[in-house]
C-alpha cells in the first residue's frame, strides 16, 4: 500500500499513474483527504483499491456515521483508533456491516510512538484483542507486534504495518520501523510505504526494489 501523502489531487494522480499496476492499493490519509476529498478518492478508486486512513477517534455515534460515509464512498478499507474504546469499535463494526467488501481495522499505537518495545507489544495486543472481540478485520500496528497479535487474535486477523524503511534509510519521524523482508518474515499482511517511495528520485524503481525485498529477492 503506497501512502499518497501528497499535497493535492494532481500530485496524487501523477503518482498513481507513475506507479500504475506495480501497486495494488493506495492509502489516502489526512493530508490528501483534507485537500482533495471524495472526488479524488473516487478517481483513485477507479483503478486501485483504496485504504481511507483517517483514524476516526470520536464518540461511538459520530464514528459509526463516519464509517458509513466511508462505505458509501466505496473504499476497500477504513480505520478507527482503538483508543476510542470497545463501545466505539462495536458501533463502527455495526456501521461497516452494511458494506461487506470493506475491511474495518483499528490503529493500535502509532508507529511514531517511541514507547518501550515490550510495553508497546502488550498494549497493541490488548487493543487488537478488543478489536477482534468487536468483530473488526484487523489492526494497524508496527512489524514488531505482528507475531504477538497473530498469536493472540488468529492468523486471519489482518496486520497492516506502516513504519517500513530499507535498511539504513532515514526513519524520519517513525520509531518502530522494519525493512520489507523483515515485515514479511514477521507475517505482516499489508505493508504501508509512504515517503520511501513518494519522495524517491524514481518512485517506480523504489517500489520495484521494495517488492523484490518483500519477495525475498
Ligand atoms: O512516509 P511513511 O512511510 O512513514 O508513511 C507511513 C504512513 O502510514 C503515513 O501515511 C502515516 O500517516 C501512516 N500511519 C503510520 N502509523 C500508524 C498508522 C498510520 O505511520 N500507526
Amino acid at each position: 500500500m503506497v501512502a499518497l501523502d501528497l499535497p493535492d489531487a494532481s500530485a496524487a494522480l501523477a503518482m498513481r499513474d507513475l506507479l500504475g499496476d506495480r501497486v495494488g492499493w493506495f492509502k489516502i490519509g489526512l493530508r490528501l483527504f483534507v485537500s482533495a476529498g471524495p472526488d479524488l478518492l473516487r478517481r483513485i478508486g477507479a483503478t486501485h483499491r483504496v485504504f481511507l486512513d483517517l483514524k476516526f477517534h470520536d464518540i461511538p455515534n459520530t464514528v459509526a456515521q463516519a464509517v458509513e460515509s466511508a462505505g458509501n464512498l466505496g473504499v476497500s478499507m477504513v480505520n478507527v483508533h482503538a483508543a476510542g474504546g470497545a463501545s466505539m469499535l462495536a458501533a463502527a463494526k455495526e456501521a461497516s456491516s452494511q458494506f461487506p467488501a470493506m475491511k474495518l481495522i483499528a490503529v493500535t499505537i502509532l508507529t511514531s510512538d517511541a514507547m518501550d518495545q515490550a510495553a508497546a507489544r502488550e498494549l497493541a495486543v490488548a487493543r487488537a484483542e478488543m478489536g477482534r472481540v468487536a468483530g473488526l478485520d484487523g489492526v494497524v500496528c508496527s512489524v514488531h507486534e505482528v507475531a504477538a497479535i497473530h498469536a493472540a487474535c488468529g492468523a486471519d486477523f489482518l496486520t497492516v504495518t506502516p513504519g517500513i524503511r530499507l535498511l539504513g534509510q532515514d526513519v524520519q519521524d517513525q520509531q518502530r520501523v522494519a525493512d520489507p523482508a523483515g515485515a514479511i518474515a514477521q507475517g505482516a499482511d499489508y505493508l504501508v510505504v509512504g515517503r520511501p517511495i513518494i519522495q524517491a528520485e524514481n518512485p517506480a524503481a523504489m517500489a520495484g526494489v521494495i517488492l523484490q525485498q518483500m519477495r525475498g529477492l
